[in-house]
């Protein structure tokens, strides 16, 4: 039995806002099988205890640490073996995980993930009673100090260490005048360590000091090596290049399982969700997106595009929110346009039934790490229509001449990322629809594509087994 502490600041179906949420709530379900007991360090947020309740005990007082003090309980929840680190100056608050009210960054952000690296470093080290982990599994910059605070503890047998990066966009940058309060050693403070232009870098700590790295699909592994999607982090990456791997994410088929059998079930869903929405009825295809509003994700490309559907029949119901110019932009199209239907906010409900009703999924990311909407489209027979980048280009096989002759084409990918491009495809989108033995045959294929877990847990039970002797 492999003992394994994933460590992750957000966590279905406690708390999410985005799809790292999914990956941890999922990966410790998919790895048990494979005979690895996964276990999940968490912030105590208000949802997390919420959840646990007053099943857990303590099994780790940690003292004071930033102004307040701090604990570890161990406790059990949806199906997940838990440790909560439980600091209420630190995590018990109104707001988003890393965003107040306001979408400001919580100002004491590097204290409250530093201490979540902290306390992964003191689990690691054997100090919570009965188990010990193998391996520290840490996500993105929240928990990429974990390395460096394992240094410093004084334990034998110490675990090896695998940073999974879900987004090089956020990379956990902290200002240098932090490095004592953080306990971190000044002799890490070098090129070579976590300084990154005169400051602290999470993310490159977790880089430079983590016995393996992997992101979530081959290509954007790829692409991260270089300066166009590196985001300056692509040098480090290089020198890593060998402890280096993609691995795709999976999604959860008992949550995000069709209602029907074949795509043929989809009629009685597609008119519920035209009555909810007010959509029109027309004959072209009712396109969904249901995505984070943030300069990643390419919606305001696919705005500009989006004449090519109408003269076509089709329509478009969005799901989302983030940045606030975003969200004016796609309400302002809606308000003036009846094929237009915008929804601002966050609803997975909602999401769901976007995704069941709709015809296809447009995914336009100017990048994207994985992705999961365009998996749900799949396993929904909702056709997917993504950009040509990451994990989006890994799971789609597009309806080019040879895909289709083949008939083996799931879907279409759009390249360059341009809004011309954009307008093409989504009209010989509105076009394969109308030639109904096509559109049959994709979304077939696209049901019958195996998105799950199964492969992918395998590779991380490989990518552990690999490693070993930590450094
Ligand atoms: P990212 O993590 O970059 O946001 P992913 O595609 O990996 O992108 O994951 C996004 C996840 O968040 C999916 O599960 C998606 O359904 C969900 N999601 C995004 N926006 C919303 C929303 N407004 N309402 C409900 N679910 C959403
Ligand atoms: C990130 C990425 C997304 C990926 C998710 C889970 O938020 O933006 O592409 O699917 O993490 O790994």
């Amino acid at each position: 039995m492999m003992r394994i502490l994933s460590v992750a600041s957000e966590c279905v179906p406690f708390i999410k806002t985005g799809g790292l949420a999914d990956v941890a709530g999922a990966l410790p379900l998919a790895l048990a099988p494979l005979d690895i007991e996964m276990r999940t360090l968490l912030p105590g947020y208000p949802q997390v205890l919420a959840a646990i309740g007053d099943s857990g005990k303590t099994v780790l007082d940690v003292g004071n640490l930033f102004g307040g003090s701090a604990r570890v309980i161990e406790a059990e929840a949806a199906g997940l073996k838990l440790y909560v680190f439980d600091a209420p100056h630190l995590f018990e608050r109104e707001g988003g995980p890393y965003l107040d009210a306001q979408k400001r960054d919580w100002p004491d952000n590097p204290e409250r993930f530093a201490g979540l690296s902290q306390i992964a470093a003191m689990i690691g080290a054997g100090k919570v009673e009965n188990w010990r982990p193998d391996t520290l599994h840490l996500h993105d910059w929240q928990a990429a100090l974990t390395p460096v605070y394992l240094q410093a503890e004084k334990s034998k047998n110490k675990p090896a260490t695998v940073l999974t990066i879900h987004n090089i966009a956020f990379q956990g940058i902290i200002d240098a005048g932090l490095l004592g309060r953080l306990g971190l050693p000044e002799s890490g403070f070098t090129k070579d360590g976590f300084e990154y232009y005169g400051k602290i870098s999470a993310l490159k700590a977790g880089i430079v000091f983590s016995d393996r790295v992997s992101t979530v699909s081959p290509t954007y592994a790829t692409e991260l090596l270089s300066a166009e999607f590196g985001m300056g982090l692509e040098g480090v990456l290089r020198e890593r290049s060998t402890d280096f791997s993609g691995i795709l994410n999976g999604i959860d088929l008992d949550a995000w399982s069709p209602p029907y059998k074949t795509a043929r079930g989809k009629e009685k869903y597609k008119k519920h969700l035209l009555s909810e929405t007010g959509l029109p009825s027309r004959d072209g295809p009712l396109f969904v997106v249901v995505s984070r509003l943030s300069d990643q994700k390419g919606l305001d490309t696919l705005l500009e595009a989006l004449a090519a559907i109408f003269p076509h029949g089709g329509q478009i119901a969005l799901l989302g929110s983030g940045d606030p110019d975003l969200e004016r932009s796609w309400r302002a199209a809606g308000e003036v346009n009846p094929d237009i239907s915008v929804r601002i906010g966050y609803d997975e409900d909602y999401a769901k039934r976007l995704i069941t009703g709709g015809d296809a999924i447009l995914v336009p990311s100017r990048f994207e790490p994985c992705g999961l909407t365009q998996l749900y489209g799949l396993r929904y027979g909702t056709i997917p229509v993504v950009a040509m980048t990451g994990g989006l280009a890994d799971t789609i096989i597009p309806a080019n001449p040879a895909g289709l002759a083949r008939g083996v084409a799931t879907g279409l990918q759009v390249y360059p990322n341009t809004t011309d491009a954009w307008a093409r495809a989504l009209e010989r989108t509105c076009l394969l629809f109308k030639q109904k033995d096509e559109w049959r045959r994709l979304q077939k294929n696209a049901m019958q594509q195996p998105v799950g877990w199964d492969v992918s847990a395998a590779a991380y039970r490989s990518l552990y087994k690999s490693i070993g002797n930590p450094r």
